[in-house]
């Protein structure tokens, strides 16, 4: 595969990968922010769902991807995946200890700052709360607040199949809503990138005046301030052409990006990651 490390450091593209077409929300959030800076964006549609799989599992795909985008030339990634983050963020560290990573975590902390009745539901997915990363960011934030939390089982995949205007969609989600409305909370954490896409479904359900907090700006900026503070920052005025791959099903991710962006000329590629169907 050609390597694009001859393309000068500044104008190289930032990766950002998920399990699916669930990044996409936090690809959106940079293209809004940064829109300087070329995308290459990987959904490893191939493997989903990340959420029920072991963390060495969840590891080993993520290193994949992350070589595949090494290859790229890219020059940061964003792990735009909560579960892929909780599983395996610091081994990509350790391994990359040259690449600037930026990973995802369940908004925990500012939700527990939030609250008022101290009750904060949170939906992810099973993997991201049985890691330890999560085990540690309750310690550290969340000592004096009820989580209440829910692994949305079968939400990655109706969102996958673009079923979000479907009845089906909107009845589990009062599923995992009104007992946690029940129980007082008044803050909602979108712990799973997929889960925006249905943000709009989740406030019809609550209350107007309760919180919903989905993390795709303040990763985008957090991007942003380790962009500037390593003088990587785009400078050009061009608008980049953006690179969109997927690793099995591909009809998501062009529904999805064009769901998000209103662009509908976008092709999606195949990465070669050396699974089988590859
Ligand atoms: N979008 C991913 C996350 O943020 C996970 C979805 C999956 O289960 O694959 O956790």
């Amino acid at each position: 595969m050609q390597s694009n490390h001859s393309v000068p450091g500044k104008e190289r593209a930032i990766g950002v990968f998920d399990s699916g077409i669930g990044g996409l929300t936090v690809a959106n959030a940079v293209f809004d922010l940064l829109p300087a800076e070329k995308i290459i964006y990987l959904g490893d549609t191939a493997n989903i769902p990340y959420g029920n799989k072991t963390a060495d599992q969840v590891r080993d795909l993520s290193f994949r991807i992350i070589e595949f985008l090494l290859q790229k030339g890219c020059k940061a990634i964003v792990v735009a995946c909560n579960t892929a983050s909780a599983a395996a963020l610091d081994a990509m560290r350790s391994k990359w200890p040259e690449v600037p990573f930026i990973g995802m975590e369940p908004a925990v902390k500012p939700a527990a700052k939030l609250t008022k009745t101290g009750k904060v539901g949170v939906l992810a997915t099973a993997g991201t709360f049985k890691s330890q990363r999560y085990a540690k960011l309750m310690h550290a934030y969340a000592k004096d607040v009820t989580m209440i939390e829910n692994p949305c089982v079968g939400l990655v995949k109706l969102i996958e199949q673009h079923k979000i205007e479907h009845p089906e969609t909107r009845e589990l989600l009062e599923s995992i809503l009104r007992p946690m409305e029940a129980e007082g909370a008044d803050t909602f954490v979108l712990g799973c990138t997929h889960y925006p896409f249905v943000e709009h479904i989740i406030r019809d359900i609550i209350d107007e005046a309760e919180h919903i907090i989905n993390p795709a700006p303040a990763v985008a900026r957090q991007l942003k301030r380790r962009l500037e503070s390593l003088d990587l920052l785009n400078p050009s005025t061009e608008i980049p052409q953006h690179e969109f791959y997927a690793s099995g099903e591909k009809e998501a991710m062009k529904w999805a990006v064009e769901y998000l962006t209103g662009r509908e000329d976008v092709e999606i590629l195949t990465p070669y990651l050396g699974y089988p169907s590859n």
